[in-house]
């Protein structure tokens, strides 16, 4: 695991950018895209870069991690209008290639079946974009969750629900969800996780010095041969091992390593 500690979230989305960009600029790259606070600055640099630098999207597959069950996807909180409204439809990736699970169907397990074939079927995904959850969730990959599980059906925890009601005018958040599982992600060539804020410091302490548990699932990136964490002040404020992570990560970029050309696995 590599952890790159920053000043900001702005700091923040700049470095996740670069890894973003990198595989962008290779060509025909499968992007894992997340929704949620997290990745804002992210997005808000990405789309920047495709205004000021020219990146562009158009050759660019994209999955996203996870939609809830029973909202359709141009409902407005679904995670398909959300994930459009912060960053597809500001870039020029085309809608054909955004896939999201489709929330409305009547037999949700097939759905998650067919969603993960999905993304085999395009080569896996290269560079998955995740946040954290309070709980030290991924996706929606609760505690407890399997540590091989596979897109599923899941129910959301009373924390999340209640974190994520705030996006909901009648503050009622469906009770089921789909989710590419720890398995799933874990296939991802690079993992990118960023988090901010004091409210996620317990869980990411957990994630990246705590044992590897179904207890705290983002702890699962322990065993990613490519999991890149990168935190602002407050959410790096508990992890022991600051001063090493700072070391390290000076020294990679003075030798100029990516996340994609290796070096951290
Ligand atoms: P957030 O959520 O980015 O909105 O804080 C992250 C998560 O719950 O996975």
């Amino acid at each position: 695991m590599q952890v790159i500690l920053c000043d900001s979230a702005e700091h923040v989305g700049k470095r996740a950018a670069d890894i973003v960009e990198d595989y962008v600029r290779a060509g025909s790259a499968v992007l894992g895209l997340a929704t949620g606070g997290s990745p804002s600055s992210t997005y808000r640099e990405l789309i920047r870069r495709h205004r000021e630098e020219s990146l562009g999207f158009s050759d660019v597959r994209a999955f996203t991690l996870d939609e809830y069950a029973g909202l359709a996807p141009d409902h407005e909180q679904s995670y398909h209008t959300t994930i459009r409204r912060e960053f597809v439809d500001h870039v020029d990736l085309p809608l054909e290639n955004l896939m999201t699970p489709q929330g409305d169907v009547s037999d949700l397990a097939a759905e998650a079946e067919r969603y993960d074939a999905a993304i085999g079927a395009a080569g896996g995904v290269d560079v998955q974009i995740l946040g954290i959850g309070a709980n030290g969730h991924i996706g929606f990959n609760e505690p407890t969750s399997s540590l091989s599980s596979r897109t599923r059906v899941k129910t959301l925890a009373g924390t999340t629900r209640r974190d994520n009601a705030r996006f909901f005018s009648d503050g009622e958040v469906p009770r089921l969800c789909l989710t590419q599982g720890l398995g799933t992600i874990r296939e991802a060539r690079t993992a990118l996780l960023v988090a901010m804020g004091a409210n996620k410091a317990e869980a990411v302490r957990a994630m990246v010095e705590g044992p590897v548990s179904a207890h705290c699932p983002a702890s699962v990136l322990q065993l990613h041969r490519r999991a890149v964490v990168i935190l602002d002040p407050d959410a790096a404020s508990l992890l022991s091992l600051a001063d090493y992570y700072r070391e390290a990560q000076e020294m990679n970029d003075e030798l100029g390593l990516s996340a994609r050309s290796g070096g951290f696995d």
